[in-house]
């Protein structure tokens, strides 16, 4: 098992575990991200993504890479299984030790929160190897860090520390190594405290195009103002401050 898979009620814990290869993400890692996904459309919940041994993923599996033809390019193996994780209905917190390099950065970009620690290294340097960024860090990089820096990034091929990577926002907040985990799950648990289809409808709308605003919130806040949790939890506000 590339992927291993820790689930409970209100969470799943994914963490990449091919230590001897960095967690380089290979085609059984993708068959594993498909099928974790399709069971996080059915039931959501916040995923917590995450590898083993001090590394987040140093890439794409190369050996698998370099056999790979034009028509593997096309179908985009990496790039839909990370744009299906970044469409999950509920957060994706990407907990981020070490190397997150290549298809690993990618995968981190496709996050909706990215913590790291000081060992954090993070960057593309595809074109160094001869191919491009194509799973996601052409578009989402300069969405996270702004124009000027995705450029400087994927046009030099230059690596991230965890102080640049916190100053430029790629990375919310840097923790010690111990702390990840539990910093992760403090995030989690403070998704888990609020309303699943108010986190549901933020993100949807956070994912939008910008042509789609205003409508799409206010859509989707139509719905929930129809909805008897926010009865609920507002009448409970209310009847704390009243007593
Ligand atoms: N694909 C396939 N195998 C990889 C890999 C990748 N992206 N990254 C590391 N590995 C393998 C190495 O080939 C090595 O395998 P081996 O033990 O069978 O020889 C093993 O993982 C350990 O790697 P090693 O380079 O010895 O570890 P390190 O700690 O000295 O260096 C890195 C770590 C991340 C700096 C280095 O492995 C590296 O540069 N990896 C490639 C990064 C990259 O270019 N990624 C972009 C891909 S698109």
């Amino acid at each position: 098992m590339t992927l291993r898979i820790e689930e409970s009620a209100d969470r799943v814990v994914a963490t990449l575990d091919r230590p001897e290869k960095r967690n380089a993400i290979d085609q059984a890692t993708i068959d594993a991200i498909h099928a974790l996904c399709a069971g996080l459309e059915d039931d959501p919940r916040t995923l917590i993504l995450t590898g083993s041994g001090g590394t987040f993923a140093a890439g794409a599996d190369i050996a698998q890479l370099r056999e790979r033809t034009a028509d593997d390019a096309r179908r985009g193996i990496n790039a839909m299984a990370f744009l299906r994780v970044r469409d999950l209905p509920m957060p994706v917190i990407a907990a981020i030790d070490g190397y997150a390099l290549g298809g690993g950065a990618e995968l981190a970009y496709a996050a909706d929160l990215r913590i790291g620690t000081p060992s954090l290294t993070i960057g593309n340097p595809e074109t160094g190897l001869g191919i491009m960024a194509a799973a996601g860090a052409t578009w989402r990089l300069p969405e996270i860090v702004g124009e000027a820096r995705a450029s400087e990034l994927l046009l030099t091929g230059r690596v991230l520390d965890a102080d640049e990577a916190l100053a430029w926002g790629l990375v919310s907040r840097i923790v010690p190594a111990e702390d990840l985990l539990d910093t992760a799950h403090a995030i989690a648990d403070r998704i888990a405290a609020n309303d699943p289809l108010a986190t549901q409808h933020t993100k949807r709308a956070l994912r939008a195009p910008r042509s789609a605003h205003p409508a799409v919130e206010l859509e989707l806040q139509a719905e929930l103002f129809a909805s008897p949790e926010k009865h609920r939890r507002m009448t409970a506000f209310l009847e704390r401050r009243a007593r």
